[in-house]
């Protein structure tokens, strides 16, 4: 792949110069959704599928962007000194907010640069292909330009330029996930302080199979940062009855006793979500660690009936994928992944059911959407690299 990316980059934009290529990874959640921006615990992983990235410094301050995913499309041209945020301005906007964003912190970004792109992650699919442009983006600016920032601090830059220059309400999961990746584990990351642990995925005799519902889905044109607001409001009205700083924070029998306070019924489902799928993600790595593969995939089902019921942010297609996945034997569980909203989702399936999941599934789901699924059987890998 590096060589193709390295061909492709000279075609476009001409030989010379010093070439840098670079791969940073998407990832999924296997718990713990939609409580990072609640306090409370996720646990994902990278995959081994993201986006490769080719970048060569200029000797003027113009930037200019090309993507392998469409090449139909010509090199778009920007400039530093003009980074804001266009409608029309499509993938672009990733990369130029992590450029806002690192002026933003401080860092300079002395010259302009050609940039190029290519990505193996299904575009909108809730496996962070924005997120994995935003770290791979970071990653190859700090290389090149010797900025000397961490891979931590890079997610949260990541994070900072999708919140403040691409109006998503995001936490920090998606590029803590990709920036901090290691092969074979996922992260048990706390959001309320960013402590966290690698805990390997020894799946003996299992595997992650993605099931992609063909939805496209705009976060920021989805509900997200309106559950995002209900959990604010719901947080409020609890910190009159007791001290709490997040909803992560409260166990299930705290919530119980003080959830009259929420008054809005619907608020008060946003907010059990939130408690309940933190103390069930805790609960989950503690049946990783034990090799409880059965009990880890029980919760994750729970975890789906949670988003479905409570929080509300399934539909119809994530809700066929998952429910016609429960009624295959060898699936340890099935939940959706990501955001929500179309998009994905992941389960465990046993080696010798794989071939029937994807053909059942895949049945079932044409069936009631008149449409196909992709699937996806998929590798935890590490963060970024230069390649
Ligand atoms: C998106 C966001 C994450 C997280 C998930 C839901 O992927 O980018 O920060 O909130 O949704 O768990």
């Amino acid at each position: 792949m590096k060589d193709r990316i390295y061909k492709r980059f000279q075609e476009l934009y001409g030989a010379g110069g010093e070439i840098g290529v670079y791969f940073a990874p998407g990832r999924v959640n296997l718990i713990g959704e939609h409580t990072d921006y609640n306090g409370g615990h996720v646990f994902p992983c990278a995959l081994t599928i993201g986006t490769y990235g080719a970048v060569r410094k200029r000797n003027d301050r113009k930037l200019r962007f090309y993507s392998m995913n469409f090449e139909h499309l010509p090199v778009i041209e920007s400039g530093l000194d003009d980074l804001k945020p266009r409608r029309n301005a499509g993938w672009t906007n990733y990369p130029k907010g992590v450029m806002w964003a690192l002026e933003e912190k401080g860092y300079e970004l002395p010259c302009g640069v050609d940039l190029m792109l290519y990505g193996n992650i299904p575009n909108g699919s809730g496996l962070s292909s924005s997120a994995s442009i935003e770290v791979l983006t970071g990653y190859m600016l700090n290389d090149l330009f010797d900025l000397g920032i961490s891979n931590q601090e890079l997610a949260l830059i990541g994070q900072f330029s999708e919140n403040r220059f691409n109006g998503v309400n995001c936490g920090i999961m998606d590029q803590f996930a990709i920036a901090m990746g290691r092969r074979d584990h996922a992260i048990f990351l706390d959001t309320a302080d960013l402590s966290y642990e690698y805990a390997p995925i020894r799946l003996e005799g299992a595997r992650i199979v993605i099931s992609c519902s063909n939805k496209k889905r705009g976060l920021g044109d989805s509900k997200y940062n309106e559950r995002r607001a209900e959990c604010e409001k719901a947080l409020e009205e609890i910190k009159r009855e007791i001290p709490v700083d997040s909803l992560g924070a409260l166990t299930e029998e705290q919530f119980e006793k003080v959830k009259g306070a929420v008054k809005d019924p619907v608020r008060r489902k946003r907010a059990k979500h939130a408690v309940y799928e933190n103390q069930r993600t805790v609960k989950a790595v503690e049946a990783l660690k034990t090799n409880d593969l059965n009990l880890f995939g029980k919760l994750m089902n729970e975890s789906h009936i949670s988003l479905r019921d409570d929080y509300e942010v399934t539909g119809k297609e994530l809700d066929t994928l998952v429910e016609s996945a429960w009624k295959v034997k060898g699936v340890l569980g099935s939940r959706m992944t990501g955001a929500g909203f179309g998009g994905c989702t992941v389960s465990i399936v046993k080696d010798d059911a794989v071939e029937y999941f994807i053909r059942q599934v895949g049945r079932s789901y044409k069936k009631a959407m008149g449409y196909k699924a992709d699937f996806y059987v998929v590798e935890v890998g590490d963060g970024p690299v230069k390649l």
